[in-house]
């Protein structure tokens, strides 16, 4: 028995055999044990169901039976923390889903969810095993239910390094994060040959549903890397700012960065011309511990940056306008970008700091047949809902509906910060003049005369943070270098905190 356990584990050890992990080499991919091995802590892998082989007797399988049937599944440490993996081997039938690698799927995961640990899924599939058919698509929805029931508990994170077709793209589409390669990995629905059937159109699978396109354009994907090892050392990264669960708080990093140190050059970073742009993210990068942020959908809806960073070592999530794109202006896409990230943090007890720069929603046809109506209401929504530690500070513009959005005091943000250059009002001195004053101007000998004046008066009266600070709207009017010292006492000071919702089975967030 020892000869065939010993002979068995080695089969499973080869997977598909030499030639075809020659030939998953040759395409510039790892199996999925190499892909572990990097994955997780030295020598902490512990394997689960090797020996699992599919009960398929059609189309001469009875004859192929590979021991692990194409997924490695088990349970290793990050940093010493404990993590539930599997992945897809792609040298066994393609990575192809059977009955047998799906119960293996849905196994860890049971576990993983009883244990509150995390789970990463490492994709490389050619999707549902033909040869079984609609027992494997009930495999597929069995996987998704569980990254339903999994949501929200515990964080999953997935990798798509490799195809990931047809309805098989709907489990990472639930978890929570999705990574990308570069070059060798894509997701679709449907894929360039049906597409080219059913209306036409000329694509490639790059262009379709590769790296590139689902981190810039779709926004499908969070993080996109050039290779492999990069999006593994990544996803170490992205585990290190996340409890283990809902239950739990994120793990703290030991840091020499002082927590009362000041940045005078954030003084003048705010340009005294309200319509010239800035990096928001010099800000982000300045305030936090070491300067490191861990940006997560760095290159889709770039008019807000989301993303982690740490704070006399706590984890927080960062929500940011970007006035350097599209001068921070509210869409359709950060809407949906920003409420997404807010919901995560919010679920998995990462406080939030916003900083806020939003001259408003963006106007245009597109944006409302588009239900920008219904997307900017998730923002809101999510960051209303959201019964983490909050703190927002109000840079530069702070206007409309944006104003009430972007972690005002309203929607219960615990603490609210302005800099002095912050213009907090209904809307823009020009765009308010223009209407208030539509009359006066029409009649006006010098029109422009007129215009600068009222301007100007606007400007002084409105557009700045005065108002909301004698409202107690804002908390403060600080001075921009002490923004660290600050927000680090501010979520000192809520660490602890409790917030409630009234009770429900859930909320409805328009979708
Ligand atoms: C069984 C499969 C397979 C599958 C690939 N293989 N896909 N076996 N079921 N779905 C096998 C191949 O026969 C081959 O076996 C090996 O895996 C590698 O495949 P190649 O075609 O040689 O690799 P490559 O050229 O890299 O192409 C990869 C691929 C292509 C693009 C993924 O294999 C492909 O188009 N496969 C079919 C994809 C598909 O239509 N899947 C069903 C989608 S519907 P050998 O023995 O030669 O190594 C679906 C529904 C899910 O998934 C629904 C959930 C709700």
């Amino acid at each position: 028995m020892r000869e065939k356990i010993a002979e068995l584990t080695e089969a499973s050890l080869m997977g598909g055999g030499e030639e075809r992990i020659a030939r998953q080499h040759a395409a510039g991919k790892l199996t999925a044990r190499e892909r572990l091995a990097l994955l997780l802590d030295e020598g902490s892998f512990s394997e689960l169901d090797r020996l699992v082989t599919h009960r398929c007797h059609d189309f001469g399988m009875e004859s192929q039976r590979i021991p692990g049937d194409g997924v490695v599944t088990g349970f290793g440490r990050i940093d010493g923390r404990p993590v539930a993996v599997f992945a897809q081997d792609f040298t066994v039938f393609g990575g192809s889903l059977s009955e047998a690698h799906a119960e293996k799927i849905c196994k860890v995961m049971d576990l993983a969810l009883k244990f509150g640990i995390p789970v990463i899924g490492l994709n490389d599939s050619g999707g549902a095993r033909i040869q079984e058919g609609v027992v494997s698509l009930g495999g597929y929805a069995d996987i998704f239910l569980r990254n339903t029931l999994c949501s929200g508990v515990i964080p999953q994170i997935s990798a798509i390094l490799g195809p990931c077709a047809g309805g098989a793209v709907y489990s990472p589409a639930i978890t929570d994060f999705i990574f990308m390669a570069r070059g060798t990995s894509y997701m679709f629905v449907t894929g360039p040959e049906v597409i080219r059937t059913v209306t036409h159109e000329e694509v490639t699978m790059e262009k379709l549903g590769g790296a590139d396109v689902h981190a810039r354009v779709s926004g499908v994907a969070h993080f996109v890397r050039d290779s492999e090892q990069e999006v593994l050392s990544a996803i170490r990264q992205l585990v290190g700012f996340l409890p283990l669960n809902n239950a739990g708080d994120p793990p703290t990093k030991a840091t020499q960065d002082p927590p009362n140190r000041e940045d005078p050059a954030l003084d003048s970073v705010v340009p005294e011309d309200p319509e010239k742009p800035y990096d928001i993210k010099a800000i982000i990068r300045s305030v936090a511990d070491d300067g490191e942020f861990f940006e997560v959908h760095e290159h889709f809806a770039r008019n807000i940056v989301v993303g982690f960073i740490r704070l006399a070592g706590r984890p927080t999530g960062v929500v940011a306008n970007q006035p350097m794109h599209l001068a921070g202006v509210l869409d359709i896409d950060a809407s949906v970008k920003g409420a997404r990230f807010v919901r995560f943090c919010d679920a998995f007890n990462i406080p939030l700091l916003i900083l806020e720069d939003v001259p408003g929603f963006l106007p245009g046809v597109a944006q409302e047949h588009g239900g920008i109506i219904k997307h900017g209401a998730k923002l809101l929504y999510a960051l209303a809902e959201a019964t983490v530690p909050k703190v927002t500070v109000i840079t530069r513009k702070a206007y409309g509906g944006a104003y009430c959005v972007m972690g005002s005091k309203h929607i219960r943000t615990d603490f609210n910060f302005a800099y002095p250059t912050a213009e907090i009002a209904v809307m823009g001195p020009q765009g308010a003049v223009n209407i208030l004053y539509r009359r006066e101007l029409e009649q006006a000998q010098d029109p422009d005369a007129l215009r600068r004046a009222l301007v100007q008066q606007y400007t002084e009266k409105f557009a700045n943070p005065l108002v909301a600070a004698e409202r107690g709207f804002v908390d403060a009017v600080i001075e921009p270098r002490s923004t660290r010292p600050l927000i680090i006492q501010s979520f000192a000071l809520a660490w602890g905190k409790r917030d409630w919702m009234p009770a429900k089975k859930h909320g409805n967030i328009p979708l």
